[in-house]
């Protein structure tokens, strides 16, 4: 290669990895906020231990000893323990007589003067690195400002575990909308206490949108419907794709939890047969169905799946010849 021609190589190499690092912190703008915090602290603060604290908060002190945080051995944290690994170095605030702006306090988070969401998270991060919140800095949650202890409570009676209220109340408070879902007629037994939102959603953050599974929101499905697993002879392609297609998991006002009734869900891809469309081909399998000497009405009063009836797969070829075999009547 000739010099000039390496030379021209570089130059665009280095303009194409300048532009990609720029287009790299333009999209990470809005999201670093909550996505690169460190603990902040007190200025001058030095560590006072749990003991000092107890000469003025004396209940809190002794209740916070029947916590999981107030039980904690040495070995399982690194760093400090106690109330000064939430709350910072406490020497200042007690050299002022308990200032609380010479504290850190969760009791104001995000309001004027105050730690910040992120800040906030960033606290119980420094211990809490591994399992559920490992994924916490990326999530819809974090990016949308809502901290840890906008779902947990630290002072509380350990019977009542470190949720500031039982689900589903708890999600509840921010996503009215997932509420009215779960009072339609079709819905997942949440508000029977049967089942949590947390069956389903990784409250933490995941790879795909805070859900219990890594790759496709079917294999979450199948892991509690198993009878819908493929792989069948026969299979429907939308099933295959993704269930949320036809379903709403959290509510509808259609049976089954589906998203529109029969036969307008089915509509939606496919033609309407026995003769509202005379002979022309099925949009997505490309066959004629032969129309029916009887009426649309008769189609247009009678759910699909009354026919169609193994809609999610089957194993058996359907009776009848143009669709070879593969119209999931049986
Ligand atoms: C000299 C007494 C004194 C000591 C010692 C003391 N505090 Fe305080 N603290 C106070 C007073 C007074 C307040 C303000 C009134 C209140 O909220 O209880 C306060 C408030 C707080 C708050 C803010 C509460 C809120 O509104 O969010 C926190 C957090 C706190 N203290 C933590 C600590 C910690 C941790 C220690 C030990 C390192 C400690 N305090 C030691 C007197 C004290
Ligand atoms: C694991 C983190 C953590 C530890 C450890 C911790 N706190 Fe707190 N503290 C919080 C949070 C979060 C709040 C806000 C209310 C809540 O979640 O309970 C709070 C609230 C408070 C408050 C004000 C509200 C109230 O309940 O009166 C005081 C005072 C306080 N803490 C003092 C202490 C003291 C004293 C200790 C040690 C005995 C301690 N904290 C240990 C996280 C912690
Ligand atoms: C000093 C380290 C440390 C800090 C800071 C800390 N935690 Fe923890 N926390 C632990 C350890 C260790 C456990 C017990 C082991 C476990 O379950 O991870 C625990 C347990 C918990 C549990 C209960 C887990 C269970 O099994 O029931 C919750 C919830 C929790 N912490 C939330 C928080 C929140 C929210 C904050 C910030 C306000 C926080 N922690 C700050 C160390 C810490
Ligand atoms: C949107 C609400 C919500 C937020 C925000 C949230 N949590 Fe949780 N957390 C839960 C719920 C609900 C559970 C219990 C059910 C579960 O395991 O998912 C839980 C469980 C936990 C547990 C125990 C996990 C276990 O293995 O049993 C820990 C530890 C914890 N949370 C820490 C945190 C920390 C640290 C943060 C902030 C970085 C945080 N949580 C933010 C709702 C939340
Ligand atoms: C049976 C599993 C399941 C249960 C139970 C469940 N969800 Fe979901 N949720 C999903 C799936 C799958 C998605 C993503 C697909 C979609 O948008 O429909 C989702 C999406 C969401 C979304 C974001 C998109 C939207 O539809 O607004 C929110 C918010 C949500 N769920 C909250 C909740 C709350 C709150 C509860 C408890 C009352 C709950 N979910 C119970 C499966 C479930
Ligand atoms: C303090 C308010 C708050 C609480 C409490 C809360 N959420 Fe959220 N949640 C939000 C916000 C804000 C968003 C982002 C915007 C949106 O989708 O509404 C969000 C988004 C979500 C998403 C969408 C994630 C995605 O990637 O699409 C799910 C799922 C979700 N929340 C489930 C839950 C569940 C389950 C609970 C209860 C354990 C809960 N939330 C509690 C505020 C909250
Ligand atoms: C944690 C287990 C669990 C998961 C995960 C789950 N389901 Fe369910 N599902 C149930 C239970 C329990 C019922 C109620 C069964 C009953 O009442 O007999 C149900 C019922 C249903 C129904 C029938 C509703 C009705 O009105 O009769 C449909 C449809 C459904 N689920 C679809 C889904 C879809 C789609 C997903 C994935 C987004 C999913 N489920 C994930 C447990 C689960
Ligand atoms: C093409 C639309 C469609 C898709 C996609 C779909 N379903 Fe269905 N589902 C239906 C229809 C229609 C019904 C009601 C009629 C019936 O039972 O055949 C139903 C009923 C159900 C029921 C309740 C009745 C029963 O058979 O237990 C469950 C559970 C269910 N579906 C789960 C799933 C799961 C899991 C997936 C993804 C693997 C899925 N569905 C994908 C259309 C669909
Ligand atoms: C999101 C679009 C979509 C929806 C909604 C849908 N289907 Fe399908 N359906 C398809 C596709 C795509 C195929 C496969 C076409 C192919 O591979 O030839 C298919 C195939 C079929 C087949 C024929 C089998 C074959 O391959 O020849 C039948 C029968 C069928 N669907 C019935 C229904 C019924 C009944 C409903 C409503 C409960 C429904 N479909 C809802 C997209 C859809
Ligand atoms: C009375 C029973 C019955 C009803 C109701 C019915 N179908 Fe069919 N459908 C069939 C039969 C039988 C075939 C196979 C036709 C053939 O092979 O000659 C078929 C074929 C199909 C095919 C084409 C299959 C292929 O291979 O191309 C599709 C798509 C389809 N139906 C969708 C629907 C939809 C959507 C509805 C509701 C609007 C519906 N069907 C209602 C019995 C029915």
């Amino acid at each position: 290669m000739k010099r000039s021609t390496i030379q021209t190589l570089m130059i665009l190499v280095l303009i194409v990895s300048v532009a990609m690092v720029m287009g790299t912190c333009a999209s990470m703008k809005g999201k670093s906020k909550a996505m690169i915090k460190m603990p902040v602290t007190i200025k001058g603060a030095t560590y006072e231990g749990t003991d000092a604290c107890a000469d003025c908060h004396e209940d809190l002190v002794k209740a916070f000893k029947g916590t999981i945080h107030g039980r904690l051995a040495d070995f399982e944290v690194k760093g400090k323990k106690g109330c000064e690994s939430c709350h910072g170095p406490g020497s200042v605030h007690i050299e002022n007589d308990g200032d609380v702006a010479k504290i850190i306090r969760f009791s104001n988070v995000g309001q004027e003067g105050a730690i910040t969401p992120g800040e906030a998270s960033a606290i119980c991060l420094q211990c809490h690195t591994d399992s559920v919140t490992m994924d916490w800095r990326g999530n819809e949650h974090a990016l949308n400002d809502v901290t840890c202890t906008n779902c947990h409570k630290i002072h509380q009676d350990p019977a009542k575990g470190t949720l500031k209220m039982a689900e589903p109340e708890l999600c509840y408070q921010c996503h009215a909308d997932i509420r009215a879902k779960e009072n339609y007629p079709s819905h997942h037994p949440v508000r029977e206490g049967k089942m949590k939102c947390s069956d389903c959603h990784e409250n933490h953050g995941s790879s795909l949108h805070n859900l219990k599974t890594d790759e496709r929101i079917n294999d979450l499905c199948l892991k509690c419907h198993a009878d819908k697993q493929g792989p069948f002879t026969y299979e429907h392609a939308p099933v295959m794709e993704d269930c949320t297609i036809c379903h709403d998991p959290h509510g509808t006002v259609a049976d089954n939890l589906l998203k529109q009734n029969e036969p307008f869900l089915c509509l939606q891809c496919h033609h309407l047969h026995f003769h509202a469309i005379f002979n022309s081909p099925d949009p997505v399998t490309g066959n004629r169905v032969k129309p029916n000497p009887h009426s649309a009405q008769m189609a247009m009063g009678t759910r699909c799946t009354q026919c169609h009836g193994q809609i999610h797969g089957s194993d058996l070829p359907s009776l009848s010849t143009p669709s070879q075999g593969k119209a999931l009547t049986r």
